[in-house]
């Protein structure tokens, strides 16, 4: 789909002027069109996060996502919504080169072949601020920050999962990373794992776009989770603290299948006559 198919209700600027707002951005993860569908109605910011590469494709981390994956999920996700702003992550090493090209040819590939309204990018604030500026002075792709734990980053830099900005020196550069994504343009800037006295509500009153926390603060002007995470037990490699289960997804898919499986063996499954197809056509 090309970016001028674009339907999406809300904008990116539509995002921006929420900030302080009440109520607070309701933002989840999706990868397919069932699962964006059953959103539509109910969040305001869908994203097609680089998680996708752990949740569904069952790799270790996010190093190995692609563009490839990025674009099938996006587009699928694109089929499935109307009205919420789609936010697509930009994979690890699609943007992180210098002078940042490499990031505006990626960003615009997202863009036309998803349709997505606005890209992502992981990594701190202030390394990344060029990039950022670069292609928001290019007026598309509308950015999309995310500082504080980025998980690509966690692994080669920031020491593993750990909370983000715990004291003196780790906190100031929280702090500068999210003053320079707000400096360099970008409409909204996730805050992943800070601690939220001080850091997370200092940062969401300095700045003037909004911050949506995941495992950040409640004072955040909005929230963002993996669905599979919220929807209880469907991504079981391990659950990080900061998520709450909302359903029981994992347990009843799994019983469901169980049910199944002995209905099969016990041949009772399936059970004559509606769900066989009989040799005659039915009169009308
Ligand atoms: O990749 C992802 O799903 C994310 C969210 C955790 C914010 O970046």
């Amino acid at each position: 789909m090309s970016a001028s198919n674009r339907i999406t209700a809300l904008t990116p600027s539509d995002i921006r002027a929420r900030k302080g707002g009440t109520p607070p951005l309701v933002t989840l993860t999706a990868y397919t069109t069932p699962m964006a569908q059953m959103m539509d109605d109910h969040v305001d910011i869908v994203l097609v996060g680089d998680s996708v590469g752990m949740v569904l494709h069952g790799l270790p981390d996010t190093l190995g996502v692609t563009m490839e994956m990025m674009c099938l999920h996006g587009a699928a996700v694109r089929r499935g919504l109307k009205k919420p702003l789609l936010v697509i992550d930009m994979p690890f090493g699609s943007y992180e080169e210098s002078p940042p090209q490499q990031a505006f040819r990626n960003a615009a590939r997202i863009m036309r072949e998803t349709g997505a309204d606005a890209v992502k990018l992981e990594g701190g604030g202030v390394t990344m601020a060029d990039t950022i500026a670069f292609l928001t002075s290019r007026s598309i792709p509308p950015v999309m920050a995310h500082i504080g734990l980025t998980p690509p980053q966690a692994i080669n830099t920031l020491g593993g999962y750990k909370v983000q900005g715990r004291g003196g020196e780790d906190r100031a550069r929280v702090m500068a990373d999210a003053r320079a994504v707000e400096q360099a343009g970008a409409f909204s800037v996730v805050l992943e794992k800070t601690p939220p006295e001080g850091l997370s509500d200092e940062i969401t009153q300095a700045l003037t776009i909004p911050t949506i926390g995941i495992g950040a603060s409640a004072t955040c002007d909005g929230q963002v989770l993996v669905v599979d995470d919220m929807l209880g037990g469907l991504f079981t490699a391990f659950k990080p603290k900061f998520v709450k289960r909302f359903g029981t997804l994992g347990v009843d898919g799994e019983d469901a299948i169980k049910a199944y499986a002995a209905e099969v063996r016990a041949r009772t499954f399936p059970p004559a006559p509606e769900h066989v197809f009989a040799d005659e056509v039915p009169a009308k």
